[in-house]
């Protein structure tokens, strides 16, 4: 495995890729890996001929008094896991050189960017695209793999693709669950134990709701707060971020929960704001490792 920090050098692989036509796919990420991350690994070597995976905590995602000092960080351990899978690139790269001084130019969808977790993190969406867009345009991959836990930016990412049409496609892969049904997710590690042994309600409420809707009961407003009070009665010490069934074209609400609609929740645990969601029609994608 090949490690990378130079931009200039990981532009020259994404187009040695192309010129050879060789099928390059990227998994970007945040590092400190857990089996999300390595699904979408394995997934990205039986697809492509070549896989890079990034690791950068990208500033811009994150906002004022949110953890970008705290976020979890083991380049080691996360160099060892990628070698282990085979992995071909490891992009490191730094925020200087991504971000010199005078960096002015981001790449913005309003729309999409401002509804669900946008609500209460206003420039996370914006930091996303324009870092996403900044790891395509130096790796030119032929296909780019996000976990769907994260549903909102696998959207966001893939409208931003459509709309500038950026010639690669994007694969959202499913959530990895905990043997509780907890969703993997980096941050799990600021719960404590009595928070860790609450965190798994979040799907089983998910869960709940599904049967809801597969028995017959649509109306979305009354799932959203029979979800709520499911938290609130269960839950101590939660706060509820948000509780939405929305479509997955939009984002826009839904007032009957119908197909290609999901039910996207962000509820605060301690340090920890965890999110989930699940498709109310859907055959169950996810499964529990
Ligand atoms: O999902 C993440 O880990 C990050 O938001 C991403 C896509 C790597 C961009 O920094």
């Amino acid at each position: 495995m090949h490690v990378v920090r130079d931009l200039k050098k990981i532009q020259d692989i994404g187009f040695a890729s192309r010129l050879d036509r060789k099928k390059l796919a990227l998994v970007p990420t945040m590092g400190f890996f857990h089996q999300g991350h390595l699904s979408l690994m394995r997934w990205a070597k039986e697809n492509a001929d070549r896989v890079v995976v990034s690791v950068f905590v990208n500033p811009a995602q994150f906002g004022p008094g949110e953890d970008l000092d705290q976020y979890p960080r083991d380049h080691e351990r996360d160099m060892e896991l990628a070698k282990s899978l085979g992995i071909d690139y490891f992009f490191m790269p730094e925020a200087d050189d991504l971000y010199p001084q005078g960096f002015d130019s981001w790449v913005e969808l309003p729309g999409f960017s401002k509804k669900l977790c946008g609500i209460s993190r206003p420039i996370h969406f914006k930091g996303v695209t324009t870092i996403v867009c900044k790891l395509l345009n130096l790796t030119m991959p032929h296909t780019a793999v996000f976990g769907l836990k994260d549903r909102q930016q696998f959207l966001i990412i893939q409208k931003m693709v459509n709309d500038l049409n950026m010639p690669v496609i994007i694969e959202g892969r499913p959530t990895i669950r905990e043997h509780d049904g907890l969703a993997m997710s980096s941050r799990n590690a600021y719960l404590n134990p009595a928070q860790r042994e609450s965190a798994p309600i979040i799907y089983n409420g998910l869960l709940m709701i599904r049967h809801e809707v597969l028995s017959g009961r649509t109306n979305c407003r009354q799932l959203e707060d029979q979800l709520k009070n499911y938290y609130l009665e269960n839950i101590t010490g939660s706060d509820i971020d948000y509780v939405s069934i929305v479509n997955s074209a939009n984002l826009e609400s839904s007032s009957r929960a119908g197909h290609g609609d999901f039910m996207a929740v962000s509820v605060r645990l301690g340090r920890a704001r965890l999110i989930d969601n699940i498709d109310l029609y859907q055959a169950m994608e996810d499964c529990a490792e």
